[in-house]
């Protein structure tokens, strides 16, 4: 089977993001009269291996799905680059581009959105193969039954259109489909958040088993620390277009050092008795992208602000462990109680946990 884009350098990284960065020009004031730029995503940088997780968490706005739309060109980047195992994909002429679809896949938020409703699910499996394999008919139709048979559907369910099936199962129709060229990568945004409370879980579970049967790799988008916990081997939490701290996520829900992230993860239920909330809640909204805070955008809700807040923005630097952090005064906070857990090497626990909260939450 063809697959596109051979490795260019075998010893990188999967994926290779640095500075990349985006601004839209939007219309303001009465009648729309004047432009200005929003700059929704703003020099975000990481790295992901073969087969690893790497979440990206934040509020509404802050350019998570447009993170995710850079990934796949479905938009251009104004600066920075993304390589894909080794390969540029900016450099990429268009069938180039076509062929690296294969390689990198997308699975949406709507699963009712992100489906054609006016072909069957058989046809709509074995588009991606006609563009990128070889197999012969009986081979696709073959492949289409196993795509089915991966995310848990019977194999009639190819003779029947996308309204027939329930959100969770066309959320798993929708993961057949980025399945079906063999990706190596698979971005998915919010792909949970439409779904009912007790489907969620389900969802969850069988990305995680695709990912540990085919080796794939997840850019997992989400608002929900308690979903990304389930998921994450890495984590990037992100305000207003910038990474506000990164890193390995079990260390991050371990001990989270940004008062953002801090935040966040007060709020998040956890059953775990030891632990204490040691952050004020998340006061305010998000400010307006058209009109971000200066210095430190996150000053203008921050607990610990100061003056130096106000004027000068904080860079990502190194706080140990493989963590980085953008805040000027992290070093001086006192600790912080986080989620005590594993998330890299204990994933299937913690969605066994999360499941176990949402149905006794749904239940009560
Ligand atoms: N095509 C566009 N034109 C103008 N502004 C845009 C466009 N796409 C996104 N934006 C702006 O960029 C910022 C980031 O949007 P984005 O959709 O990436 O956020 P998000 O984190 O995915 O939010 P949500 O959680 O609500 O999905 C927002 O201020 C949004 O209004
Ligand atoms: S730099 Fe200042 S405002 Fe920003 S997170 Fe740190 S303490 Fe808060
Ligand atoms: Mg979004």
């Amino acid at each position: 089977m063809s697959t596109g884009l051979s490795s260019a350098n075998p010893g990188a990284p999967l994926l290779e993001v640095r500075d990349l960065t985006r601004a839209f020009t939007v219309a303001q004031g009465l009648f729309g009269r004047s432009l200005t730029r929003v700059r929704a995503v703003d020099g975000v940088s990481f790295n992901l291996d073969a087969g690893c997780t790497f979440a990206i968490v934040g509020e509404s706005g802050c350019g998570k799905s447009t993170v995710a739309r850079l990934l796949l060109r479905l938009i251009e980047p104004d600066d920075g680059s993304i390589r894909l195992e080794g390969h540029d994909l900016r450099a990429l002429d268009p069938a180039e581009l076509r062929r690296s679809r294969a390689r990198i896949q997308m699975v949406f938020q709507d699963p009712y959105g992100s489906l054609n409703p006016r072909i069957r699910v058989g046809e709509m499996l074995a588009e991606p193969l006609l563009l990128h394999t070889d197999l012969a008919p009986g081979a696709r139709r073959e492949r289409v039954s196993e795509l089915l048979s991966l995310v848990g559907l019977p194999a009639e369910a190819a003779a029947r259109y996308p309204h027939e099936f329930s959100g969770g199962q066309r959320q798993r129709l929708a993961i057949a489909r980025a399945l079906a060229a063999s990706p190596r990568l698979i971005v998915c945004d919010e792909p949970v958040s439409a779904l009912d409370v007790s489907i969620q879980a389900q969802i969850l579970n069988l990305l995680a088993e695709l990912q540990e049967r085919f080796n794939l790799a997840y850019v997992f988008i989400s608002h929900d620390l308690a979903v990304v916990r389930q998921m994450a081997d890495r984590l990037a939490v992100m305000y207003l277009g910038r990474f506000a701290e990164t890193g390995p996520a079990g260390r991050i829900f371990a001990s989270p050092r940004h008062p953002y992230t801090r935040a966040l993860l007060s709020a998040v239920p956890v059953p775990d008795p030891d632990r204490t909330v040691s952050e004020p809640a998340l006061g305010g909204d998000v400010p307006s992208p058209l009109n971000p805070p200066s210095g430190c955008s996150f000053h203008t809700r921050c607990p610990h602000a100061r003056e130096r807040c106000t004027a000068e923005q904080p860079a990502l630097e190194d706080a140990g462990d493989g963590v980085q952090v953008a805040c000027w005064f992290w070093r001086e906070l006192p600790p912080a109680a986080g989620v005590a857990v594993s998330v890299s090497t204990d994933k299937t626990l913690s969605r066994l946990q999360a499941a176990f909260l949402r149905h006794s939450s749904t239940s009560s």
